[in-house]
């Protein structure tokens, strides 16, 4: 969506990963998230808003037809949230659904025609974001109910990141370039590395449909949550950056172990995510369940990411040709992960853990002395 937003994929939080609609869910748990993106170094990594998802408002509208938040949760309103989220510096965001309710079974009203008086309650409470879900639709086309929130939103005079959230059920990737600002390209998420793993293999082939301001989404970051490996965790995020995927943080920051806070925060990784040139990697090819994946950058650099999806290490290889750098009489490989740097003339090879990603920044060239020049990579500890 040409709406100036999401120019680079959306980072932030949403709390659906951690808390569902659990009682965790509310008003003093959202502040901390904001208080830690600023302590704890994730504003400063990019990270920008503060969503909240399902089951925030009241099971039913009020006197004027208006949503109200849920007083258990949230006892001094959302204006009053967003505030404190904005006097962090920080950016807020808000969910409904594209139907007669959301998704939760305790019933609370979704937006389908109350499109507009729903966008003016959000923009009046200084709402930055809008997640919109499809769930109790009528089964009114999904085109025309995503428009009609695309123009009220619009209508509000306020900018609002809108996020299409229909799971890929209508191809969105086909149509949503100008109606939202990402679409959802399949089911949920959640905390297993297997469910990670196919949701990548469905959003991999979709590299075509991104660009600045319209991105696949392939749903939220389980990293942290705890039903993954800190190797998996990696793979989950180097896999999501190198797709350009939103970077949405899905679990309790206050809980994170350092080493699963340390993947979150990996700025060289979030750079390649947040490349301003802003392409969707490609797969270059998987056979083995070896996949490799090349993203090319505005510096002219390319990102590789070499994904081992086998329950053993396995050697993955590579050329520069192959991923589309162009020729030059060498290569300087930085590995993301380990920071370590070398040298190649056109062979990118490395034994790559269980489960595990490795990510280069490729530049053609000497780009910077290797700091580790006698050093295989498959030498290097992962732990
Ligand atoms: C759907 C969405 C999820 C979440 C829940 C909330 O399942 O896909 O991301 O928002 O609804 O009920």
């Amino acid at each position: 969506l040409d709406n100036g937003l999401a120019r680079t994929p959306p980072m932030g939080f949403n709390n659906w990963n951690t808390t569902q609609c659990t009682a965790t869910f509310n008003e003093s748990m959202i502040k901390s998230i904001a208080e830690e993106f600023v302590s704890k170094g994730l504003k400063d990594a990019g990270y920008q808003y503060v969503n909240i998802d399902d089951c925030w408002a009241k099971t039913s509208r009020n006197a004027q037809g208006d949503l109200d938040p849920d007083p258990a949760r949230f006892p001094n309103g959302i204006k009053a949230l967003a505030d404190y989220v904005h006097s962090k510096g920080l950016k807020f965001g808000i969910y409904t659904s594209a139907g007669t309710h959301t998704c939760n079974k305790a019933g609370f009203p979704g937006g389908l025609d109350h499109e507009q008086q729903d966008a003016n309650r959000f923009a009046s409470w200084g709402v930055d974001y809008l997640k919109y879900d499809n769930c109790n639709n009528q089964g009114v086309d999904a085109q025309t109910r995503y428009k009609k929130m695309r123009d009220a939103l619009a209508a509000t005079g306020r900018p609002f990141v809108y996020s299409i959230t229909e799971w890929g059920q209508n191809q969105p990737w086909l149509w949503a370039q100008p109606v939202g600002n990402l679409w959802r390209t399949t089911g949920d998420i959640s905390d297993s590395y297997t469910k990670m793993v196919s949701i990548f293999t469905k959003n991999l082939p979709l590299a075509q449909y991104a660009k600045p301001g319209a991105w696949n989404d392939p749903d939220m970051l389980e990293v942290g949550n705890g039903g993954m490996t800190p190797a998996e965790y990696r793979s989950h995020f180097s896999l999501w950056s190198i797709m350009a995927a939103p970077l949405l943080i899905g679990s309790d920051l206050r809980k994170v172990s350092a080493e699963n806070y340390a993947t979150l925060v990996n700025k060289d990784v979030i750079a390649v995510d947040q490349d301003p040139l802003g392409v969707q990697g490609k797969q270059i090819s998987a056979a083995g369940n070896k996949y490799v994946i090349s993203k090319p950058l505005s510096n002219g650099d390319y990102a590789v990411a070499l994904f081992n999806n086998n329950s053993s290490a396995q050697t993955i290889s590579t050329t520069a040709a192959a991923i589309g750098i162009g020729s030059a009489s060498s290569y300087t490989l930085k590995d993301l992960w380990s920071k370590s740097t070398r040298s190649t003339t056109g062979t990118i090879s490395v034994s790559v853990p269980a489960h595990e990603t490795v990510v280069y920044r490729v530049a053609k060239g000497v780009r910077t002395a290797p700091s580790a020049g006698t050093h295989q990579v498959s030498d290097l500890s992962w732990d």
